[in-house]
């Protein structure tokens, strides 16, 4: 893999799962998981086997049924944790253990109620554990971004000697800034001596709305595994959006100059699943995937797109997976907008005074009614040509 490309580590099916009221079915799991597989997700985060008999049952179906991304499960830092991730796993074809201890002063204090040695020792007996049963082990420094950088140097030096080979970094509470959790990966990847032999990834949340932010932080420092979900679900306020996250660094690329494998065109369409599956809706001005994402609704700029879509336009609607760009006409509409979307509907002028006194009618009715359909138009035009 070119050190310009990032890993797309898409745990929708398990931290996606931990918003409140997202549970899902496993076969809603493995619907989800074939849609990933479309996108060319690298490493799907299926579940956390242990949680209950319903998640290792998913986490397995997706082992069994994937084939062309990695699929991980959760674990604690515990011996019957990683056996049995070990063990939903043993159909895949390529799987992965993903085991997590805590490291920040609060947590190893107040919930893990352990000394910062006896953590360092429980994730290398961990990692050890999980290396045995697996070649691709992913280790986690749970609060990261809360968690001092020489402790974090000494535990992550310690798990790649261990057998990690990705180390991720989460700001778990969501609450780093962009240029200090940059800063952070940077340093992490100076700092500790045998970084060379594991891929950093990270994994934000979004509580300061920061999530993407901060990813795109890390990779400009150097991190190379970036975890994420589709619409941004997740624990809380969420995690860092995939098509927020992937198209950022599409559209970027000159300046970044990364890449990934995702196959943009199915992002739509993995939205639009995981939303009717979740029964979470998306938002109309939610980036890419949001209704709004690709319409036009102000006059000036929808000439502007008329004239040529890049304007307004940084993404073509059609490389995510919509149809097409969107002309809304409503009060802030345009002459142009309104006399092209009558041309689509067959509609056409004899004249300029025709067009002008129409539009004047249509004006009229916008500023009654938020949105004009097609049979509003339709409507306008019978009416104007009865009255002639
Ligand atoms: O937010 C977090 O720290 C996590 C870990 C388990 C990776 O979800
Ligand atoms: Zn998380």
């Amino acid at each position: 893999m070119s050190s310009n490309r990032v890993v797309i580590f898409d745990t929708t099916l398990r931290d996606g799962e931990q918003s409140p009221g997202a549970s899902m079915t496993r076969d809603e799991k493995l619907r989800i998981a074939k849609s990933l597989e479309r996108l060319r997700v690298d490493v799907i985060e299926a579940g956390f086997a242990m949680a209950s008999q319903g998640d290792f049952e998913s986490v397995r179906a997706i082992a069994s049924t994937i084939k062309d991304s990695t699929v991980c499960s959760l674990s604690r830092a515990l011996d019957n944790d990683i056996d049995r991730a070990a063990e939903a796993l043993k159909p895949a074809a390529s799987g992965r253990i993903h085991t997590f201890i805590a490291t920040s002063p609060i947590h190893m204090q107040y919930k893990l109620q352990m000394e910062p040695e006896k953590v360092i020792e429980q994730s290398v007996h961990a990692v050890k554990r999980a290396r045995n049963q697996c070649a691709d082990v992913e280790f986690s420094c749970e609060d990261a971004g809360r968690s001092e950088l020489d402790f974090l140097c000494r535990i992550i030096e310690k798990a790649i000697d261990a057998g990690a080979r990705t180390i991720n970094i989460p700001d778990t509470v969501g609450y780093a800034l962009p240029h200090e959790f940059g800063d952070t990966i940077r340093q992490l990847l100076e700092r500790i001596p045998n970084a060379d032999k594991a891929i950093f990834s990270v994994h934000c949340h979004n509580d300061l709305g920061l999530a993407v932010a901060n990813s795109l932080a890390a990779v400009v420092n150097g991190a190379r595994q970036v975890e994420c979900t589709i619409n941004g679900l997740g624990e809380r306020a969420g995690n860092a959006s995939l098509e927020e996250f992937v198209m950022g660094l599409r559209t970027r690329k000159d300046s970044l100059g990364l890449s990934t494998g995702i196959q943009t065109e199915h992002i739509v369409p993995a939205s639009k699943l995981v939303s009717s599956i979740t029964g979470f809706p998306v938002q109309p001005n939610k980036a890419i995937v949001g209704a709004n994402a690709f319409a036009h609704e102000s006059g000036i700029h929808q000439d502007g797109v008329l004239k040529h879509r890049e304007t307004y336009e940084i993404i073509k609607a059609e490389d995510v997976g919509w149809n097409t760009n969107k002309m809304v006409l409503g009060k802030l509409s345009g002459r142009n907008a309104f006399k092209t979307r009558m041309e689509e509907l067959g509609i056409g002028f004899d004249s300029k005074e025709e067009l002008d006194s129409t539009f004047k009618k249509f004006k009229a009715l916008a500023d009654k009614k938020r949105e004009i359909y097609d049979e509003d138009l339709q409507a306008l035009v019978s009416d104007s040509r009865t009255d002639i």
